[in-house]
C-alpha cells in the first residue's frame, strides 16, 4: 500500500458539531419549508452546502487579521492584497469587493445592457443573474462531453469553440465579452485546459472581444492542468495560474473559494479606463477603492490565502480528498459526474431517484432526504437553481437533469467526516425509492433556490 496523502495541517482550534435526531430534522425541514437554505447551521451535522466562505483559515491567516489596517483610505492591508494579486495575476488594476458577485455587478453594469450578449463555458448563477439584470443575454457554450456524466475526459469544463464561433456569428456586433468559469462550477466543478483558454482568446481576438475569467477556483483549475494537461507536469501551480491570467482582460474573483477566506472578492482589470469607471461604481455601493466593502483584516486574510492556496501539498490533498469521497460514493452504486471536480462531488439525482418524474424535483428530494436521514446538507443544482419558468404558467421547466452538489469546505472536514457521508449515501441507497418528490409553493424571479418554498408530494 502506498502511503496515503494526508491532510497537510494539524488542528489547533475545533468547533463542536451538534447531533440532532431524525424526528427533530423532520420538523426542522417542515419549518424551513423544505428549503435547506432556511435551516439553522447548528441543526446541520455535516455542511456540504457550499465551499464558499466556509474554509478553515490557517494560523498565518489568523495572525494576518491582527495586522489588518482599518484606515479608510490607503490601508496597508490593501497594498498587501494588491501585491498578492499582482504576483498572481499580473493584472494591474485591483478593485476590491465584498465578494464575487459584487465584482460581477460592477463589471456587467459596465459591459452589459439590453441587446448585449455574453458567452461562457457555463455561467454561475449569480453571474448569469447579474448579466440578465442589465437586460443582456447570457449564453452557455460548454463542451459537449460535459453532458456525458460517465465520460472520464480531463477537461470537461472547456468552452466549445465551435459553438462559440457560431454564437459570435449569430450575434455579430452584440457580443460584449466571454467569461470562462474556472473551474466550471455549474458543470460539475470540471477544469478548463490552458489550451482551451489560449484557443478561446485567439478566436475572440479575431472579433475584438475581450476574454475574462471567473477565477473563483483558479488554483484548483491550475492544479488540474498540472496533473492532466500534457507539458505542464513540471510547472508550478503558480506559474500555470499566472499564464491563465496572462491571457485575459480581467477577472472576477470570490475570495471565499480559492483565497481560503471567509469573505472577500475582487475585480482585476488590465484596462485603466475601465478600472476607473469600475472604481466610480465601487465607491457608490461598496466603499472607497482601497477597501471596497471589506475590513482591512479581511483584505489581509485574502492576501495570505492567495499564497497558501498555491501550496502544492495543499492542492494535492485537496484534489485527492475530493476524489476519495467521489470514489466512495460511486462505489455505493450512486451515479456521479465523472471524473470528480475539484471542490465537490456531483450526484445525478434524476438517475438515482428514478421513481420520480423530473417535475417532482428529484434534486430537491435527494437534498431533503439526505438531511432528514443523516443531517447532511447539500445543494440542488438543477431545475430549482436554474429557475427556468414556463412564461405562460410560471411553472418550473425541468433541467436536463438535477445534480446534487456535495461541496467540500476547504481544510474543514477530516476523512472520517467524509466516510460518514459515503456510508450515509450507501444506506440511503437502500430506501431511496421511498423519498418523496416535491413541488414549489413560492418561487422568486431571481436566484429562486435561495428563498423558494416547497412541499412534499404525498
Ligand atoms: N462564480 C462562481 C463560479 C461561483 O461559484 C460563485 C459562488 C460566484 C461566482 C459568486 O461568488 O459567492 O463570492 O458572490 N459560488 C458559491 C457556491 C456561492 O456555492 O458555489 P460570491
Amino acid at each position: 500500500m502506498p502511503l496515503p496523502i494526508i491532510e497537510p495541517f494539524r488542528i489547533k482550534s475545533v468547533e463542536p458539531l451538534r447531533r440532532t435526531t431524525r424526528e427533530e430534522r423532520r420538523e426542522i425541514l417542515r419549518q424551513a419549508k423544505y428549503n435547506l437554505f432556511n435551516v439553522h447551521a447548528r441543526d446541520v451535522l455535516i455542511d456540504l452546502l457550499t465551499d464558499s466562505g466556509t474554509a478553515a483559515m490557517s494560523n498565518r491567516q489568523w495572525a494576518a487579521l491582527m495586522l489588518g489596517d482599518e484606515s479608510y483610505a490607503g490601508s496597508e492591508s490593501y497594498y498587501r492584497l494588491k501585491a498578492a494579486v499582482d504576483r498572481l495575476t499580473g493584472l494591474p488594476h485591483l478593485v476590491p469587493t465584498h465578494q464575487g458577485r459584487a465584482a460581477e455587478k460592477i463589471l456587467f453594469q459596465l459591459l452589459g445592457g439590453p441587446g448585449k450578449v455574453f458567452l461562457s463555458n457555463t455561467f454561475f448563477d449569480t453571474t448569469r443573474a447579474n448579466i440578465e439584470f442589465t437586460g443582456a443575454v447570457a449564453v452557455d457554450c460548454v463542451a459537449p462531453e460535459a453532458a456525458d456524466l460517465e465520460r472520464e475526459a480531463p477537461f470537461k469544463g472547456n468552452i466549445d469553440l465551435g459553438k462559440m464561433a457560431a454564437m459570435l456569428a449569430e450575434h455579430a456586433g452584440r457580443v460584449a465579452a466571454c467569461i470562462l468559469t474556472v473551474t466550471n462550477n455549474s458543470a460539475g466543478g470540471q477544469p478548463v485546459s490552458l489550451q482551451n483558454i489560449r484557443d478561446a482568446r485567439a478566436l475572440l481576438d479575431r472579433h475584438g472581444i475581450p476574454l475574462y475569467l471567473d477565477a473563483c477556483r483558479f488554483a484548483e483549475n491550475a492544479y488540474f492542468i498540472k496533473l492532466r494537461e500534457p507539458g505542464h507536469a513540471d510547472r508550478s501551480a503558480l506559474e500555470i495560474a499566472r499564464e491563465m491570467f496572462s491571457r485575459v482582460a480581467g477577472a472576477t474573483f470570490s475570495g471565499k473559494k480559492d483565497a481560503l477566506a471567509n469573505m472577500g472578492g475582487f475585480l482585476a482589470l488590465r484596462d485603466g479606463s475601465l478600472a476607473e469607471k469600475a472604481r466610480n461604481l465601487l465607491t457608490i455601493t461598496e466603499g472607497f477603492p482601497t477597501y471596497g466593502g471589506m475590513s482591512g483584516r479581511d483584505l489581509d486574510a485574502m492576501a495570505a490565502g492567495l499564497e497558501e492556496v498555491l501550496d502544492e501539498d495543499y492542492l494535492e490533498y485537496r484534489i485527492a480528498s475530493t476524489a476519495w469521497t467521489a470514489r466512495g460514493i460511486k462505489a455505493k452504486g450512486v451515479p456521479i459526474v465523472n471524473p470528480p471536480g475539484g471542490h465537490a462531488v456531483y450526484v445525478d439525482a434524476t438517475a438515482w431517484l428514478d421513481h420520480l418524474a423530473p417535475e417532482q424535483l428529484p434534486g430537491q428530494a435527494l437534498v431533503n432526504g439526505l438531511y432528514e436521514h443523516y443531517g447532511i446538507r447539500t445543494v440542488e443544482i438543477g431545475t430549482v437553481m436554474f429557475g427556468k419558468r414556463d412564461p405562460a404558467t410560471g411553472a418550473l421547466i425541468p433541467a436536463a437533469r438535477d445534480l446534487v452538489r456535495f461541496a467540500i469546505p476547504r481544510r474543514v472536514y477530516t476523512q472520517t467526516h467524509m466516510e460518514y457521508v459515503v456510508e450515509a449515501m450507501g444506506e440511503l441507497g437502500a430506501i431511496r425509492r421511498s423519498l418523496p418528490g416535491y413541488r414549489a409553493v413560492t418561487l422568486p424571479d431571481f436566484l429562486p433556490h435561495f428563498t423558494a418554498e416547497f412541499a412534499p408530494i404525498a
